[in-house]
Formats: structure tokens, C-alpha cells, sequence
């Protein structure tokens, strides 16, 4: 496969690997929770590659669907490379507005782009997908780096969406009226689902029994006899008891084994009153994932999904205040539902990364109202306004909007998300000198998810007796608090190490302060002990490596 070189891309390529781990901060005021915690819908407020390396130990591999819309790198949008890679060159490029006249800006752009897709991918399920917003200024590039990541076979799709609905006729060359969506699964596993009919088509819905609203659709296919002999066979019409043959010209459209299948499923429609003479399939419309939606297509035109116009719209009516005007990136949240309908279930989690005016939120919030679902999102945003724009967004839509001429948005989608900050990074010295030390839980979590790559529940720690986690092979402990004069005298001696409760009767992985304990009694014990902090992060180097 060809690859994709860039400036700088040597120092960022293991970049991911060297982010140290982050504390992520409850802010209870800022979200709409009785209680914060990292399993509701999320607001990050803080750089994304800090963040998504902080929400690994939560949700490494949970991620049912990714969308995100990265700067497209216009050259007007102002935005700076800010990730702090060691080498002098990289350190140069720090804070400067990437512009047209900078000769390195797409170097930039993969530079900051390619640390951050590979995290995103270990966030994701192995059947989710990740859907990417971007114009001609990065598609190309955007692709190379997405095979590199995914890998070239993990491809779904090219998607044109339509933004504009017009040509500005000042414009001097060929107008772009669309943006591109690439499309990218995590593994074949993968599956999208099928699209809603649209009403017009609803309206073939005529028919009802207890399972519901069903159309008919014809139950031959357009073969001979001669050509699928195994669909030629007689099919019985359990109301008159006679034998149906189809013409030899245009068999069943299903094997026999299918068709008794059928049968006993209630799925075949002898019509109104039972009087039709040939057999139909009832297709029900709530069960468009079995076979009766449409499939979804590369194009999606702005009368489906809206355009960069009906967006902004959008936005002011949930700020009639003029709140967001300023915000000029959004995307209409129908574009977004689009991608909910096609790579979610009613209980996936949803990430977005470069969350700007929180249509991700926005559109999962409604989504869950339209369908009774109970999908989560994490939204992730760096700028000021992750306050005042994205999240308040997210509470209005929730709590309802007065002045919004949507009934289901006047009276709010309902829900809550809690809102956290990012905090100091995890460093092995700041906790040796004492001069930062993580919470019980935040530790917890770090030292559960790095010593055994498997994903933390934080509602299962118990800090009086320092049981942290079940994973494949132990019970895991961590003996600590954040305390210095507490720890100092933290140790774990035989007594401590007979009244750790068995949860599961595995062997347990102790991490405290140190031990008076000898090897062969740790061994009679079945307990494997690790010293905090050293060998901690003795782990994390070896799976920076
Ligand atoms: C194009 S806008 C997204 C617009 C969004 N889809 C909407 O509908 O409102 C990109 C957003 O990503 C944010 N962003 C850019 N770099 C980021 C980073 N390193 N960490 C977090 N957010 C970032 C920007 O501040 C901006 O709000």
C-alpha cells in the first residue's frame, strides 16, 4: 500500500503512545446530572488528544460510532498545532496560526490529525465505524492516513453531502456545493443498517395485524424454472388447503427451507379477508434492520440532510438570543441523524471529538426521543465557548426551548450529561515529590486499565478495601490515598494482605506504596505485588514501546 509522507510525521507517528494519561475533572455545575460521572453523556472541555487518551481506561473499545469534523484546513480558520511533540522542529511550529502563506500547513494538518485517529480507533467497537467530515483542501490526504490507521480494506465509503444548494455567482471557478464524509469501520464486522423510507413511501404501509404496520411485497423473483430449479415447488394455502405453483417463467423468491421459515413466522400475506390466490410477504416497518429500509447511498442530497444554511438556522432557534451567530462551522443535525440511523443501535455511544456547537449532542438527544432510545454521547471541545455554546446547547435541547416552533424541542428531548475538565497529567514524579496526587478513583482507573488493558468500571471500586477491578486473570487492589503523610506509612504487610476480601477467587495484583512481606509468603497468598508509582508506569513505557 502506498504511504503517505510528511513533515514531522517520524515524530508523531508513536506521538499517541507518549500523551501520559490525564485527570479528567467533574464540573457539577456546568452539566445537567444529580451526580457527575464518566458513564453519562460527556462534555471534555480540553485538547482532544489529552482527552481521548483520558477516556481510554473508560471506553477503549466502546465506541459504537465516531463522527468528527476537524478543521478542514482552509487556511482562514485560524487554527494552531499545539500538540507538544519533543524534537526542535515540531517545537517551532507551536502556536502559530496555520495560513495560507504556511508552506508546511498540510504537514501540520497530518501531524495533528494522525495521533489523534489512532486513539479514536482504539475507542472504537470492533463492529463500529468512523465517519469524517472534510472538504478538497484534506480529503486526499485525509484518506492515506485513514488507510494507514484502518487499514485500505476497512473502507466503507466516499459520502458527497450536499451543502449548498447553490453556485455563488461571483464565484471564479467550479463551485464546491459539497463536503465530503469518509467513512471508515473499525473491522468487517461492521454493518450498516438500513435507511427509513421516507413518508412517501410509508404510505404503503396499508396493512396491520398484531405485529404491526406491514407492507406486501411480491414473492417471486424474475428467474425460471429452469434456471433455479430448487424455487419451482408448490407452496399450500392454508385457508382453502390448495396447492400454489408459480409460473415456470417466474419462480418463488425463496427456498423451500425459507419459505417454511416464513410460515412460521406469520410472514406470508394471503390477502384482505385471505382471498388472494398467489402469496405476498408482509414486510413490518419496524423491522427495517431484517430487509425492508432502503439502502443507504454516497450521495446525500441537502433536501435529506440539510445544508451549512438550514444549520445555522438551527442554531438560532435554540439561541434566539444571538448567542451563536458567531459560530459559522455548524452541521445541520439531520446530516448527523443520517449517520446515527446508519452505524448506531438504540444503545451505542457516540463520540465526537472537534465538537464545536454540539450538534452530535444535539442530534443523539433527539434521536433518542424519536425512537426511545438510550444512546450516550461524548463530546469533546477546546475553545472557550465548550461552556457557552456546546454544552448550554446541549441543556437547552434537553430542557426545552421556549420559543422553538418544534413541539418535541419546545418541550426539550430531555436526558442529562455531566461536564468535566481536563487536569494534570499522571507523572511519576509529580506523584513522587507529593506535589500532585490523583484521587483514589482516577488512580484507580489507571492503574486497573494500564496493568491490565482490559476497561475500568469505576462502580465497582471500594476504597476501604482497595479492590479496584476483576479482570481475565485477578481481583486487582491498589492500596492508597492521596495523602503523603497517609502513604508514607501505606504498606502492604501480612495482615493487610489476609484481609483482602476474595471477590473471585483468582489471584490477586496488589499495587501499594511498598510491602514487608517475602516473596514465598506473596506466593502462598497468590498475590502478585506491583510498587506504586514505579512500576505503574514500568507498564505504561512498556506499552509505549
Ligand atoms: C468545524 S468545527 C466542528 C463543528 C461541529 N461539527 C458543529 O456542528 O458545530 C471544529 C471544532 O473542533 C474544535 N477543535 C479543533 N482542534 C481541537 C482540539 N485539538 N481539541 C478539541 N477541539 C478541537 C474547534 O475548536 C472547533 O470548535
Amino acid at each position: 500500500m502506498p504511504h503517505l509522507h510528511f513533515k514531522g510525521k517520524t515524530f508523531v507517528q508513536n506521538h499517541h503512545l507518549a500523551v501520559p494519561f490525564h485527570e479528567l475533572i467533574p464540573v457539577a455545575d456546568k452539566g445537567l446530572s444529580q451526580k457527575p460521572s464518566l458513564h453519562d453523556n460527556l462534555i471534555l472541555q480540553g485538547d482532544n488528544l489529552k482527552a481521548l487518551k483520558a477516556l481510554l481506561p473508560t471506553y477503549q473499545g466502546k465506541v459504537k460510532c465516531i463522527y468528527i469534523d476537524p478543521p478542514y484546513n482552509t487556511g482562514n480558520e485560524g487554527w494552531a498545532y499545539n500538540d507538544n511533540v519533543n524534537s526542535p522542529m515540531m517545537q517551532s511550529w507551536l502556536g502559530k496560526t496555520v495560513d495560507r502563506e504556511d508552506l508546511t500547513r498540510h504537514d501540520k494538518w497530518c501531524c495533528m490529525m494522525l495521533p489523534r485517529l489512532k486513539l479514536l480507533r482504539e475507542l472504537l467497537t470492533e463492529d463500529g465505524a468512523i465517519f469524517v467530515s472534510i472538504d478538497d483542501n484534506e480529503v486526499h490526504h485525509l484518506r492515506c492516513l485513514m488507510d494507514e490507521v484502518f487499514g485500505e480494506e476497512n473502507f466503507v465509503a466516499n459520502v458527497v453531502w450536499e451543502k449548498k444548494y447553490s453556485a455563488s455567482s461571483d464565484h471564479k471557478g467550479i463551485a464546491p456545493l459539497h463536503d465530503h464524509i469518509i467513512a471508515y469501520r473499525k473491522s468487517e464486522i461492521f454493518q450498516r443498517n438500513l435507511l427509513e423510507r421516507s413518508d412517501s413511501k410509508d404510505s404503503q404501509y396499508k396493512h396491520e395485524d398484531a405485529k404491526g404496520v406491514f407492507r406486501v411485497s411480491d414473492y417471486t423473483c424474475n428467474k425460471t424454472a429452469e434456471e433455479r430449479p430448487n424455487l419451482y415447488y408448490p407452496i399450500t394455502n392454508p385457508h382453502t388447503g390448495e396447492e400454489v405453483w408459480p409460473k415456470k417463467t417466474r419462480v418463488w423468491g425463496y427456498s423451500k427451507d425459507l419459505h417454511d421459515k416464513h410460515v412460521s413466522e406469520d410472514l406470508i400475506f394471503w390477502g384482505v379477508e385471505n382471498k388472494a390466490k398467489v402469496p405476498g410477504f408482509k414486510r413490518y416497518r419496524d423491522q427495517l434492520k431484517g430487509g425492508d429500509g432502503v439502502v443507504p447511498a454516497t450521495i446525500w442530497a441537502h433536501e435529506e440532510v440539510g445544508h451549512t444554511d438550514s444549520a445555522k438556522k438551527e442554531l438560532n432557534v435554540v439561541f434566539p438570543d444571538g448567542g451563536a451567530r458567531e459560530f459559522v462551522t455548524v452541521k445541520p443535525t439531520s446530516l448527523i441523524t443520517r449517520i446515527l440511523q446508519i452505524a448506531t443501535e438504540k444503545d451505542s455511544i457516540i463520540l465526537d471529538s472537534f465538537a464545536g456547537s454540539g450538534t452530535t449532542a444535539h442530534a443523539v438527544a433527539a434521536q433518542n426521543a424519536e425512537d426511545g432510545g438510550n444512546r450516550r454521547f461524548v463530546l469533546i471541545e477546546c475553545e472557550d465557548y465548550v461552556d457557552n455554546v456546546t454544552a448550554e446547547r446541549v441543556r437547552r435541547v434537553m430542557r426545552g426551548v421556549p420559543t422553538a416552533k418544534d413541539a418535541k424541542l419546545k418541550a426539550g428531548y430531555g436526558g442529562s450529561f455531566s461536564y468535566f475538565k481536563l487536569g494534570e497529567a499522571l507523572e511519576k514524579q509529580a506523584i513522587l515529590d507529593g506535589e500532585h496526587l490523583p484521587s483514589f478513583e482516577t488512580l484507580a482507573g489507571y492503574v486497573f486499565f494500564t496493568a491490565t488493558g482490559e476497561q475500568f468500571d469505576g462502580g465497582k471500586i471500594d476504597p476501604k478495601t482497595g479492590f479496584i477491578g476483576e479482570s481475565r486473570n485477578f481481583d486487582v487492589f491498589l492500596l492508597y490515598q492521596a495523602d503523603v503523610e497517609a502513604l508514607k506509612n501505606m504498606a502492604l504487610t501480612l495482615d493487610t494482605a489476609r484481609a483482602l476480601p476474595s471477590h473471585s477467587g483468582k489471584p490477586k495484583l496488589v499495587f501499594a506504596p511498598t510491602k514487608y512481606l517475602e516473596e514465598e509468603t506473596l506466593r502462598k497468598l497468590q498475590i502478585v505485588f506491583h510498587q506504586l508509582p514505579f512500576e505503574i508506569y514500568q507498564r505504561m513505557d512498556a506499552k509505549r514501546r
